[in-house]
C-alpha cells in the first residue's frame, strides 16, 4: 500500500484519521505542516508588531521577518528580485488588483482573452474590466481533451488582444495547459499575460524567467500555507504599468490633503497592515517544502494520480471531466445526481467536493450542473484511496 513520508508532518492528518474523516480535498485548501504551524506560534508568542512603521526592535524583526519571507517567495519562483514579489490577501485579490491596475491601459473595443475553463477568480475580475471600458471579453474555447485549444487561440489572439489571463491548471479538469505558445501568441501581439497559478504553483516548483509571463497570482492556503496571504508575481517592468488600486497607510510616500505621491511595487501595493503572520508563515511553510525531496513528491503524487484514475476508471457510467495529469479528478456518474453521493460520502467520512467549482461556464460547457472533485497532497497516501472507494461502492449500492 502507497505511504506518504510526509503525512506525518501534518498533524491535523492524524486528528481527522482519529475521527473517521479521510481528507481529499486540497485542491480547495490544504492541510498545514508543523513547520508552518509553528512559525504561526513563535509569531505570535514572541511579541507581534507592525511592518515597515515604527523603530522599535519588535517592529524591526517583524520588518525583517516580513521582508525575508519576500525573498524566500522570490526565490521559490526564481524572480529575478524580491521586488517583483507583492504580497496580497489571495489569488482572487491579486487578479482584481490586477484588473484595477491595468484598467487605465483598455481603449474600447480592446480585447481581454480569458479561457472556457477559468475559476470565477479569473473570470469575474475581467468580465467586470471589459463592462467598465467598454471592452471584449474573448474566450479561448477547448479541445477534446480539456486543453485549451491552441488552433483556436492562434484566431482569437489578435492586433486588439490588450491582455490575455489563463490558468496553468485547472481547478476543474487536473490538467497542465499549454502555457508557452499561449504565451508567445499573446506576446506577438504586445498583450500583457497574466497567469492564474492557484493550482499549478501546488505541483512543483515554476520558474517565472522561463515562463516569462507579466503576472503570476497564487494563494498560499493551497501550497500548505496559511490562509489570508497571496502572491502577486510581475516583472519590474510589467509593474510599472500598474495604477495603484488601493490607497491608505504605508503605500503613499507624501501625503497632503490636495495632492498624494505613492511608492512603486512592491509596497506602493501593500496598502494597510499586511497579513504579517500569514506572510512569514508563507516563507517557513516554502522552506519545508524546500527541504523535501521533490523528485520523491512529483512521484508520490503520480503514484497518487495513477491509482486515483485506476480506481475511478472501474466504475461503470462514470464520466471523468478532461483528461487529468495531476492526483485531482472531477466525474459525474450516469443517473446519479453529484450532491447525492457527496452526502452519502461525507456520511462516510469522505470529504470531497461537489458542485460547480467556482467554473459555472464550463458546466455549463460540459452540459452538466455540477460534479463530484477529489483532489489529493503529498500527504495523502493508498489508505485516503482505499476509504474512498469503498465509501464510493456503498454509496453507489444505495443509489443505483
Ligand atoms: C484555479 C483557481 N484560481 C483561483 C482561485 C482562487 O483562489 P483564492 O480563493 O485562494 O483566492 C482558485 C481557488 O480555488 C483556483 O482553483
Amino acid at each position: 500500500m502507497l505511504c506518504s513520508p510526509w503525512r506525518s508532518d501534518f498533524p491535523a492528518l492524524a486528528i481527522l484519521e482519529a475521527q473517521g474523516q479521510t481528507y481529499l480535498d486540497s485542491a480547495a485548501t490544504a492541510q498545514k505542516p508543523q513547520a508552518l504551524i509553528e512559525s504561526l506560534t513563535g509569531y505570535y508568542t514572541s511579541g507581534t508588531a507592525n511592518v515597515h512603521r515604527a523603530q522599535h526592535q519588535a517592529a524591526e524583526r517583524a520588518t525583517r521577518a516580513f521582508e525575508n519571507a519576500r525573498l524566500k517567495v522570490a526565490h521559490w519562483l526564481n524572480a529575478r528580485s524580491p521586488t517583483e514579489i507583492l504580497f496580497t490577501h489571495g489569488a482572487t485579490e491579486a487578479l482584481n488588483l490586477l484588473a484595477y491596475g491595468l484598467e487605465h491601459l483598455l481603449q474600447p473595443d480592446d480585447e481581454i482573452v480569458i479561457s472556457a475553463l477559468e475559476h470565477h477568480a479569473n473570470l469575474l475580475p475581467w468580465q467586470q474590466l471589459a463592462q467598465r471600458r467598454g471592452a471584449k471579453l474573448v474566450v479561448l474555447p477547448l479541445d477534446k481533451d480539456g486543453l485549451i485549444d491552441l488552433e483556436s487561440a492562434s484566431r482569437l489572439i489578435g492586433s486588439r488582444t490588450r491582455l490575455l489571463a489563463v490558468s496553468q491548471l485547472s481547478n476543474v479538469l487536473g490538467a497542465w495547459q499549454p502555457l508557452t505558445p499561449l504565451l508567445s501568441l499573446a506576446k506577438t501581439q504586445g498583450a500583457l499575460t497574466i497567469v492564474d497559478g492557484a493550482q499549478g504553483v501546488v505541483h512543483g516548483r515554476h520558474d517565472m524567467q522561463a515562463l516569462a509571463c507579466d503576472f503570476y497570482v497564487f494563494s498560499g492556503h493551497k501550497l500548505y500555507g496559511p490562509e489570508g496571504v497571496g502572491v502577486l508575481y510581475g516583472r519590474d517592468e510589467s509593474l510599472l504599468k500598474l495604477k495603484h488600486w488601493q490607497f491608505g497607510g504605508e503605500m503613499v510616500r507624501i501625503a497632503e490633503y490636495q495632492h498624494a505621491e505613492f511608492h512603486a511595487a512592491p509596497l506602493g501595493f501593500e496598502a494597510g497592515t499586511p497579513a504579517i503572520g500569514a506572510v512569514i508563515g508563507l516563507g517557513a511553510t516554502l522552506d519545508y517544502l524546500s527541504r523535501q525531496d521533490a523528485t520523491a513528491v512529483a512521484a508520490h503524487e503520480q503514484k497518487l494520480h495513477s491509482q486515483l484514475l485506476s480506481g475511478l476508471s472501474a466504475y461503470s457510467g462514470l464520466r471523468l471531466l478532461g483528461k487529468p495529469t495531476i492526483a485531482l479528478a472531477c466525474f459525474t456518474i450516469d443517473g446519479v445526481h453529484h450532491g447525492d453521493l457527496a452526502h452519502l460520502l461525507t456520511e462516510q467520512g469522505i470529504a470531497v467536493r461537489s458542485g460547480s467549482h467556482c467554473a459555472q461556464p464550463l458546466m455549463k460547457t460540459l452540459g452538466i450542473d455540477g460534479a463530484i472533485r477529489v483532489s489529493l497532497g503529498l500527504y495523502n497516501d493508498g489508505g485516503d484511496l482505499q476509504r474512498f472507494f469503498s465509501a464510493m461502492d456503498r454509496a453507489l449500492e444505495l443509489l443505483q
